[in-house]
């Protein structure tokens, strides 16, 4: 059984992933194809690029991670591929490629959720293998600011989420709006180092209105009239001088990270779970990893942040698989998307 092997396929949103993983958790393949580059002058993804660009690359990254791993289909104990949720033509291509190797070489298919394999990327962490279920789970990403109470790997209760723009999107239009470019969550916190995060009082919008839900827009909206005033749409000709750009960054960044860390910690206060995961691209985030931390430490609950590589879009997350064979849930070859988020 420690070499049982499998494929783990992710195409959900613009990386296009293939890794192969052991059961015993190990990474013998890996490879990211990312797509910053096709829609960094759109200042966001653009859904039909997306998706043609999977397909012209699902193929070579499953080939280069199974090549890296010195493997070939016979040696498969399965095929697994995120079939929610995300953009639809960007999934499809994932789960056709999944379904047709997963035809062609008899093996067993598998579906996942994008959602918990972010937050199971906190499980890879954990070089004991000691479980880090039950748990609260807070997932930041370009699409989701979600908050779970986490059973186990696979039964995740929704507690609440972002009712407007996702964490990472508002780090992305706040970039669009400074011109720093796409994806913007790492050049903001790259400026916020350098600024002042009191210079500006941005809202911490919902915090105390008793709910798990989050709001951004309200925030972005800040931000905008902030460095422009009200009204202007055009930010291209937009001069702002460097100390201006990093007091905004610091100052909005610190406003998601409070918002964050004040849910998270009432839902803790809350379900009595003494454990919280945090998984997506923005728990790259080094404001939000060293307050997290510093809340931990005050409330006495465990933190378990994903690793850095494995915050952002990846195809080893997919291990999570493992979880859903040894429970026997099995997909079959009429697997369809499901694009949409459900509770
Ligand atoms: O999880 P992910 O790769 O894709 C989705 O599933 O959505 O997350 C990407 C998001 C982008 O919005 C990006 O700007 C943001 O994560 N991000 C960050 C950082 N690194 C990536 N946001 C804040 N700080 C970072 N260091
Ligand atoms: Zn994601």
């Amino acid at each position: 059984a420690g070499n049982e092997i499998l494929l783990a396929i992710e195409s959900t949103c613009d990386e296009t992933a293939a890794a192969v993983v052991t059961r015993d958790g190990r990474v013998l393949g890996e490879c990211i194809a990312t797509q910053e580059k096709l829609h960094e002058r759109f200042g966001g993804v653009v859904p039909e690029i997306a998706a043609r660009a999977h397909l012209e690359r699902i193929l070579p990254v499953i080939d280069t991670a199974m090549t890296q791993a010195g493997v070939q289909g016979e040696d498969l104990q399965a095929i697994a591929v995120a079939d929610r949720p995300g953009l639809a033509g960007s999934l499809l291509v994932g789960v056709v490629a999944a379904k047709s190797l997963a035809l062609a070489w008899q093996k067993p298919l598998v579906a996942i959720n994008h959602l918990h394999a972010h937050l199971y990327a906190c499980q890879l962490s954990q070089p004991s293998g000691e479980s880090v279920y039950p748990a609260i789970g807070l997932i930041v990403s370009g699409g989701h600011t979600t908050l779970y109470l986490c059973e186990d790997p696979i039964n995740l209760q929704y507690l609440g989420g972002t009712i407007d723009d996702a964490a990472g999107e508002a780090f992305d239009k706040v970039a669009a709006m400074l011109s720093l470019g796409f994806p913007g969550g790492v050049e903001v916190s790259r400026w916020a180092t350098r600024g002042n995060a009191k210079a500006y009082d941005f809202p911490r919008s919902k915090l105390h209105d008793g709910s798990f839900d989050f709001s951004f827009s309200g925030l972005k909206t800040a931000v905008r009239y902030a460095i422009v005033g009200p009204g202007r749409q055009d930010f291209s000709s937009l001069e702002l001088d460097d100390s201006t750009k990093a007091d905004v960054c610091a100052s909005f960044e610190a406003a998601v990270v409070d918002t964050l860390v004040g849910k998270s910690r009432k839902a803790i206060r809350q379900h009595g779970v003494k454990r919280l995961l945090i998984g997506g691209g923005v728990a790259a985030n080094g404001r939000l990893r060293r307050d997290f931390a510093a809340a931990a430490e005050q409330d006495g609950f465990q933190l378990v942040i994903a690793p850095p590589e494995l915050c952002t879009d990846n195809a080893v997350m997919g291990a999570i698989a493992w979880k859903q064979i040894d429970r026997g849930q099995f997909a079959t070859l009429d697997l369809d998307i499901t694009p949409g988020l459900q509770r």
